[in-house]
């Protein structure tokens, strides 16, 4: 049945792999930030709407294409039915992963350059969001280090890439997904007993609506969908190499509760110390980064040990996510173009880094491409996180739900996702995918066309 392309070795191993894709810099770096961009509260709101509405239907729809086809983001759409133009939508994903690498890397390249500032003692003394946002702009500014950063990732993650599946991706996520709970939950507490943190409890769970934008909305739906790694074929490469006796629905649904709570607890770390220490919650991407220094500050001499296992988990959650990305581009080549999968990564990443290089520059090195300079979205690194991160996802998403739907047929699907035990609500589950998610996904980027709100 499998031909070498290999397999995740358990179901444990799987969902941390999935859960692994699915939490990463979207989780701390992406949802805060954006949630203080539009707003808290009802912002938060909606993408919990999205994520168990929308995403967690696409995510099935995703993960059962993957396994029945055993093939990528391209080639599954070619065997489940063939000679159809849908394999385009594949390759609209591949696009779309070489579009959120080449941002996402480098805000992980970031996250390096915090370790090594923890590691020497940077944060060491009294922090104020003043000064932490003085080393975070000499960060995020510097031309070569942005660019050597963003580097060092990209080869970090081709490093594990190049081991293939349950040798490197498989092994990584085991051990240090579970860490990364443990000293997220710990954060959670000293950020809530700081003084003023009830205020950042109401921000986040308080819904006004009247703050919530078109703009808003779009940006909810593209969060659940970036959060979950759905609507560019992640999920269909990462189902592809899985067991025929692991329960869909199970691991999808486990998969999804861990994200969102990662998330949430994100928002948990960030907001209370925020508004502890007075700054404003529409930072733009360099929130977390400027905001979380304050905390370690308050946390005395513990603060340091603190700092730097958050940012050596963080860019370990970063780097099991790029991976993701990079499978998806991989295994595309190595099934549809019978590359080698040591030719693919290193060509096919060493094409990420080059493309990166303006989001690299986009943080004040070049001031054409930097905030302040009038560039759509606000930077170059903005629009290719909303053209990728938020439309190219959508699109892709309302896709895959007209081919499970109606092409390849949710028959079909349903009889995959209940190879071990019938799916709950399987009538349930083809009507979202075959009526509500496309529309409601289309609705969502009509409404942002028509209100012209849409970066
Ligand atoms: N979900 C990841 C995060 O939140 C990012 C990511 C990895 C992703 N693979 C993806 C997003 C595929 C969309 C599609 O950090």
């Amino acid at each position: 049945m499998q031909t070498g392309r290999g397999n995740w070795n358990s179901r444990l191993g799987f969902i941390l792999a999935a859960a692994g894709s699915a939490i990463g810099l979207g989780n701390i770096w992406r949802f805060p930030y954006t949630a203080g961009e539009n707003g808290g509260g009802a912002f938060v709101l909606l993408y919990l709407v999205f994520v168990f509405l929308i995403g967690v239907p696409v995510l099935l729809a995703e993960l059962s294409m993957g396994r029945a086809s055993e093939r990528s983001a391209v080639g599954a759409f070619k065997k489940l039915v063939p000679d159809t133009w849908w394999p385009a939508v594949g390759g609209l994903g591949v696009i779309t992963g070489f579009g959120i690498l080449s941002f996402y890397a480098v805000i992980a390249g970031w996250t390096l350059q915090y370790v090594y500032l923890t590691l020497t003692g940077t944060f060491s003394g009294e922090v104020t969001p003043e000064s932490s946002g003085a080393i975070f702009g000499a960060v995020s500014s510097s031309g070569p280090g942005a660019i050597f950063l963003t580097g060092l990732f990209l080869l970090l993650t081709m490093l594990v890439v190049r081991g293939g599946i349950s040798g490197g991706i498989e092994r990584a996520a085991k051990i240090l997904m579970p860490v990364f709970l443990v000293v997220l939950v710990a954060l959670v507490a000293r950020s809530l007993t700081m003084e003023g943190a009830a205020e950042g409890v109401r921000f986040l769970f308080d819904p006004d609506f009247s703050k919530l934008s078109a703009g808003a909305v779009v940006s909810a739906l593209g969060q659940a969908l970036f959060s979950l790694s759905i609507g560019m074929g992640a999920m269909i490469t990462y189902g592809s190499y899985l067991p025929k006796n692991v329960n869909l629905p199970t691991s999808a649904f486990i998969v999804a509760l861990f994200d969102t709570g990662i998330a949430l607890i994100g928002g948990l770390i960030i907001f209370p110390a925020l508004f502890s220490v007075g700054a404003a919650p529409n930072g733009g991407p360099g929130l977390v980064f400027v905001i979380m220094p304050t905390i370690f500050s308050a946390m005395g001499g513990a603060g340091q040990l603190f700092g730097i296992a958050f940012y050596v988990l963080l860019a370990v959650a970063a780097l099991t996510s790029t991976i993701s990305l990079l499978e998806v581009i991989v295994t595309y080549f190595v099934d549809e173009q019978k590359w080698s999968r040591e030719k693919a990564t290193w060509v096919l990443g060493g094409i990420c880094f080059l493309i990166a290089i303006p989001s690299a520059l986009s943080q004040g090195a070049w001031a054409p491409l930097s905030p302040g300079s009038g560039f759509p979205g606000g930077d170059f690194l903005s629009l290719a996180n909303i053209i990728f991160g938020n439309y190219c996802l959508s699109i892709g998403a309302i896709f895959i739900c007209l081919f499970v739907g109606w092409k390849w047929g949710v028959k079909s699907a349903v009889a995959e996702m209940s190879r071990n035990g019938a799916l709950p609500a399987a009538g349930f589950w083809s009507f979202m995918v075959r009526f509500v998610c496309p529309l409601a996904v289309l609705l969502v980027l009509i409404y942002a066309a028509w209100t012209g709100n849409y970066l």
